[in-house]
């Protein structure tokens, strides 16, 4: 029996490979490590949280000591590695908080890892160490150069406090590989979407605005471009690259599918409207330009044919299906969506954006 921790498990992403793992591994344990910050959500697995070989354990990834202990008492073989700090606007008004979490709290994983395994007759036999990324890490690209996509040997530029805190942790994760020779892998992918993300990100923030006839606060020109992946995809690459995936290896995950946001927003708007019954666009003068986000990169495109030609991977779902499957998702779960945006959290988003 395999016995893998998996951090980050309550939030978006996280929620759907620790669903995945468990439904699909029966003979495995997975153990979901995750502080519970604003965007941990227990909610996000309930349909999950009573099976047999599921348990949560509330914890920061930044207390080596409880994540040592946990380590050991769970005899752990595999850790995927999730957790962070993921919103770039977040990390543009706080990036301590960032560089704790991504770096210190990466770093604090990595040794608890290792002095764990190294302790062990067989060392690091048959374990692994998975951490996920981003491909902010690489800089952004140039709208004139439609060719141009991010590899895996990109250089790494990144520009937001956010991308720089998972380049640096994305360093460590490879050092520890180097200089301890610690199984890991590192992927690097592109901008998700689905079902239970948290509505602070554009797709299901618009939705909710769009639902409550609110503006929508487009950053600059609306012109900057993205790649989006449905998250189940994601989940998907996830369970083949820590299964199959080469120890030392990178491999960069995206949908070959680049949108700007001026014209998903439109995409999001018609479908929302007409799931909604109310006329297909009836919402586009909700549509508000705003300043734009400091830094802001103007294009990520990502090169996933590594993971397509040694593995086999490539995203199931088409854009279309993907969206309309999304939109209906959050319309019908409005009172997840109402608990998070409802108290607390609100009167943060209205702080946010009052100056803006
Ligand atoms: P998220 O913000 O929805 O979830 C992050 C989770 O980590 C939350 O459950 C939170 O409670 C937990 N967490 C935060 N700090 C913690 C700490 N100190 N200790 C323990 N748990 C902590 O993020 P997400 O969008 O699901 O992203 C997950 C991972 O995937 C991140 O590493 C992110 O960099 C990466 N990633 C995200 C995207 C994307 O489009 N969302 C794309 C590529 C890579
Ligand atoms: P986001 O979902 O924050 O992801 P990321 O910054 O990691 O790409 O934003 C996606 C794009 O949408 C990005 O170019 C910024 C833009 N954006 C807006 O225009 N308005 C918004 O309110 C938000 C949250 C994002």
């Amino acid at each position: 029996m395999k016995s893998i921790i998996i951090t980050g498990g309550a939030g978006f992403i996280g929620s759907h490979v620790v669903r995945l793992f468990v439904n699909k591994y029966p003979e495995y344990r997975i153990i979901n490590v995750d502080k519970l910050t604003y965007a941990g959500n227990l909610a996000n697995l309930k349909d999950i949280e009573d099976k047999p070989n599921y348990c949560f354990v509330k914890a920061d990834i930044c207390d080596f000591d409880a994540i040592y202990a946990l380590m050991q008492e769970e005899h752990v073989d595999g850790v995927i590695h999730l957790a962070a700090e993921s919103h770039v606007d977040r990390s543009i008004k706080d990036p301590f908080t960032f560089a704790r979490t991504n770096v210190m709290g990466t770093l604090s994983m990595l040794q608890a890892a290792k002095l764990y395994w190294e302790s062990l007759p067989e060392k690091y036999e048959g374990k692994r160490f998975y951490h996920i990324s981003t491909d902010e890490v690489y800089g952004a690209l140039r709208l004139d150069h439609p060719e141009e996509l991010f590899t895996e040997t990109t250089k790494y530029q990144p520009h937001s406090p956010y991308s720089a805190s998972k380049a640096s942790s994305d360093h460590f994760v490879r050092a520890f590989h180097d200089t301890y020779g610690m199984p890991t892998i590192v992927t690097n992918c592109s901008n998700n979407y689905g079902p239970y993300q948290f509505p602070e990100k554009l797709i299901p923030l618009f939705i909710n605005n769009i639902r409550h006839r609110k503006p929508l606060p487009v950053y600059g020109k609306g012109e900057n471009v993205r790649d989006w992946l449905f998250v189940e995809d994601h989940a998907r690459a996830i369970d083949l690259i820590f299964h199959k995936g080469k120890v030392a290896e990178t491999y960069n995950i995206g949908g070959f599918n680049e949108w700007k946001n001026i014209d998903i927003i439109k995409v999001v708007i018609n479908t929302v409207d007409r799931l909604l019954g109310r006329k297909e666009g009836e919402d586009l003068d909700l549509i508000t330009f705003v300043t734009d986000r400091a830094g802001h990169d103007l294009r990520y495109a990502i090169d996933s044919r590594k993971l397509k030609t040694e593995l086999g991977w490539e995203p199931s779902l088409q854009f279309e299906e993907g969206i309309e499957r999304t939109v209906r998702w959050y319309l019908e779960n409005q009172e997840w969506m109402d608990n998070i945006t409802s108290g607390e959290y609100e009167k943060y988003y209205e702080s946010m954006y009052a100056n803006r």
